[in-house]
């Protein structure tokens, strides 16, 4: 089995899942872990990362995704909001819109990543003109409380994760 683990991450949240991943993973399965640049690999299996970026993976990564033809992929994501299967479900649609259907999808994977302390900036500067916008108290809520992730829950959620992918492909 030939593993690629690729990744996007700007501030090193999804970079933890990725390392978690790896970890997980028999090292000698491994042949290719880091970001998207010419040399990766053609492999079985491709684990791909991304943080969200207004809405979807980023642009690399998509491009990436594209262009991949009869592969078996797995898809992990961090992002800004949390605890909401129903969000990282759509997050999801949206990458796997790009995914060609002669591959197949093993499964994907959310958790919530804190943020920039220049989001939490914006919000106060917003609702320092605008008190009683409740969706902006809701934001900062969140943004308080993605500070702590991904947490040793997020990280072992992830290492359980890519144990049943990896487990179900082998005996599919
Ligand atoms: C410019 C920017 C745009 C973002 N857009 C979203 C978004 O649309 N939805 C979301 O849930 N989180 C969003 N986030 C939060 C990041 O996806 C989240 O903090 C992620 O864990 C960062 O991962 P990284 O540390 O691997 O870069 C955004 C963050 C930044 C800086």
């Amino acid at each position: 089995m030939k593993i690629s683990i690729i990744y996007s991450s700007n501030t090193g949240n999804t970079k933890k899942i990725a390392e978690i991943i790896k970890k997980e993973l028999d090292s000698e399965d491994i042949i290719y872990f880091g970001k998207v640049n010419e040399k990766i690999p053609d492999t079985d299996i491709y684990i791909i990362g991304s943080w969200t970026d207004k809405g979807n993976a980023t642009t690399d990564i998509i491009e990436f995704i594209k262009k991949l033809r009869n592969k078996k992929i797995a898809f992990f994501g961090t992002a800004g909001y949390g605890k909401n299967t129903e969000y990282y479900k759509i997050l999801f649609e949206r990458v796997k819109a790009y995914i060609d259907p002669s591959n197949r999808i093993l499964g994907y994977f959310y958790c919530q990543g804190k943020m920039p302390i220049q989001v939490k900036e914006r919000y106060i500067q917003m609702i320092t003109k605008n008190p009683k916008d409740t969706n902006l108290k809701v934001s900062i809520k969140n943004f308080d409380e993605a500070l702590s992730h991904p947490n040793d829950k997020d990280l072992k959620n992830a290492r359980q994760w890519i144990k049943n992918i990896i487990k179900s492909y082998k005996t599919s």
